[in-house]
C-alpha cells in the first residue's frame, strides 16, 4: 500500500479528533493523506493540526482560486486512490446521497471517480433515524463502502450505535477497499480508452542555473508533451504533468506540477509513481553546471569563465529501469539529423517501449511551433505519420497508447 493516496473528508462531528489519529496511523504505514476539512469539521479539529500531522495543505474552500489554480476541485478529487470521510456526518451522508454540491467536501463526492469510504459518527438518534438509514441504504447502493459505526458509549453520554470506527479499524477498512477495484465506473458515460490508468507526462526544458540569474535552457515550448497530457486526460487518464518552465497554460483537468531541473523533474516524477504509461517529452537538459554559482558571476580581467558541466540524470532511462516501471514507457527523441537511426539507438539503450522521434533542425519549425512530423520507433518497426498539429500529433499517441495497454503491454 506504499505510496497510495488517500483523500480524507474530516466533517464536523466530535469524532474529528480521532480523525487526527488516523492521519497518523495512515502515514505510519505508507500512505500519503491529503485532508479535506468541512467548515463544521474545522470547530472540533484545527487546519494546522492536520496539516501537520498530513504534512500537507489542508483544503476547506471550494471557491479559493490560489487552491484552483494549482489544483482543482475536479483534480484534487480524482488524484485519491481513496477518498475516506471520517467522521462521515449525517449531513455529510444526507448531502452525498442527494447529490448535492454546495461545499468542498460534497462537490468532490459528486466528482470523484474513486471509491468513497465514510465512516460514519453521529449521536445513535441521529444514526437509527429513518433519514439516515434511507441514505446510508442509497449510498451502498451508489457503491460507497461502511467501516462502522459501532456500539458504545457516546461523547453526548448516550450508549449505542454511532460511535465512531477506531482509526485502526479504519486503516484495516482501507487496506481492504485499496485491494479491490477503487475507481467506481460511470453508469452513463462511456469510458474512456485510457479509464482507470495512470500516466505521467513531463513537458517543456529545464533550466540549468549557472549562477543565481543565468541559466541553461533550449528552445522547447512545452506544446507537445501539454497536449498530451491533455490528450491523455481527455482519454479518461488520470494525468500527472511535470513541466518545466514554460508559457503554455496548464492544461484543463491534469494535476501539474511545475520544476525548474532535472533534477527537480527526475523527483517529481519518481514522486508521482507509480503509474501505468510515462511519456518522456520533456527536453531535459542532458548537462548542468556542477558547481552553480550562489553570487553573480562578475566580467572580470580574467576573461570569461568556463563552465565545468556535468550529467544530468537521464529520466527516461530511469523510469524505464525503475522498480516501479510503468506499463509503457514512451520517450521523445529530438534530432536534427539521422532522426530514425539516432531514435532507433535511443529505444534499446534507454529499454523504453516506443521513442516519438522529431526532426527539430530551426529549418522544420517544430520547436516552439505548433506542428510536429513525428516517426514512431517500436522494435516492431517505424511508423511515419504526415505533418500534424500537435494536439492531433496527441490524440493520435494516446490512442496508439490504449491500443498497446488493450493488447496487454507494449
Ligand atoms: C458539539 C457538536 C457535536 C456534533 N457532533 C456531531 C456528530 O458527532 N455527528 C454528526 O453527524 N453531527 C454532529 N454535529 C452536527 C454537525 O456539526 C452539523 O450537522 C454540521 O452542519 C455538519 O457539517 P459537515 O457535515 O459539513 O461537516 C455536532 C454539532 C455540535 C455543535
Amino acid at each position: 500500500m506504499m505510496g497510495k493516496r488517500i483523500l480524507l473528508i474530516v466533517g464536523g462531528g466530535i469524532a474529528a479528533y480521532k480523525s487526527l489519529d488516523l492521519v497518523r496511523r495512515l502515514r505510519e504505514r505508507g500512505f500519503s493523506v491529503r485532508v479535506v476539512l468541512t467548515e463544521a469539521g474545522s470547530q472540533f479539529v484545527t487546519p494546522l493540526s492536520l496539516a501537520s500531522l498530513s504534512g500537507q495543505e489542508v483544503h476547506q474552500e471550494l471557491f479559493s482560486l490560489t487552491a484552483e489554480a494549482r489544483m482543482g476541485h475536479i483534480e484534487l478529487s480524482r488524484d485519491a486512490d481513496l477518498v475516506v470521510i471520517a467522521p462521515a456526518t449525517a449531513d455529510l451522508l444526507a448531502k452525498a446521497a442527494h447529490g448535492h454540491a454546495n461545499d468542498l467536501a460534497s462537490t468532490l463526492l459528486l466528482a470523484t471517480d474513486k471509491r468513497v469510504l465514510a465512516a460514519p459518527s453521529m449521536n445513535l438518534r441521529m444514526w437509527l433515524h429513518p433519514a439516515t438509514q434511507r441514505n446510508v441504504a442509497t449510498l451502498r447502493g451508489d457503491g460507497m463502502l461502511f467501516v462502522g459505526p459501532g456500539d458504545g458509549a457516546m461523547a453526548c453520554g448516550e450508549y449505542g450505535p454511532g460511535r465512531m470506527a477506531e482509526p485502526l479499524e479504519i486503516v484495516a477498512a482501507v487496506e481492504a477497499a485499496l485491494a479491490g477495484d477503487t475507481t467506481i465506473p460511470l453508469p452513463f458515460a462511456k469510458p474512456g480508452p485510457l479509464a482507470g490508468l495512470r500516466v505521467i507526462v513531463t513537458s517543456g526544458p529545464t533550466h540549468e542555473p549557472i549562477d543565481p540569474v543565468r541559466y541553461i535552457a533550449n528552445r522547447s515550448s512545452g506544446k507537445q508533451g501539454h497536449a498530451i497530457a491533455q490528450a491523455a486526460a481527455a482519454a479518461g487518464a488520470s494525468v500527472v504533468l511535470v513541466s518545466g518552465p514554460v508559457t503554455v497554460p496548464d492544461p484543463a483537468g491534469v494535476n501539474t506540477i511545475h520544476v525548474e531541473t532535472a533534477r527537480q523533474m527526475l523527483e517529481a516524477v519518481e514522486a508521482s509513481l507509480p503509474a501505468d504509461i510515462f511519456i518522456g517529452a520533456a527536453a531535459v537538459a542532458d548537462w548542468r553546471v556542477g558547481a552553480a554559482l550562489a553570487e553573480k558571476l562578475k566580467k572580470g580581467a580574467s576573461g570569461p569563465p568556463t563552465l565545468g558541466l556535468v550529467e544530468n540524470p537521464d529520466i527516461l532511462a530511469t523510469v524505464a529501469s525503475h522498480a516501479q516501471r510503468p506499463r509503457l514507457v514512451v520517450g521523445f527523441a529530438a534530432e536534427t539529423e539521422k532522426v530514425i537511426d539516432h531514435a532507433q539507438a535511443k529505444l534499446a539503450r534507454k529499454k523504453c517501449d516506443l521513442i516519438v522521434a522529431n526532426d527539430v533542425s530551426p529549418a522544420t519549425g517544430v520547436m516552439g511551433g505548433d506542428a510536429n512530423t513525428v516517426h514512431l520507433v517500436s522494435k516492431s518497426g517505424v511508423e511515419t505519420w504526415p505533418t500534424l498539429p500537435k494536439a492531433e500529433v496527441a490524440q493520435r499517441l494516446v490512442a496508439q497508447l490504449a491500443a498497446r495497454m488493450g493488447e496487454g503491454g507494449a
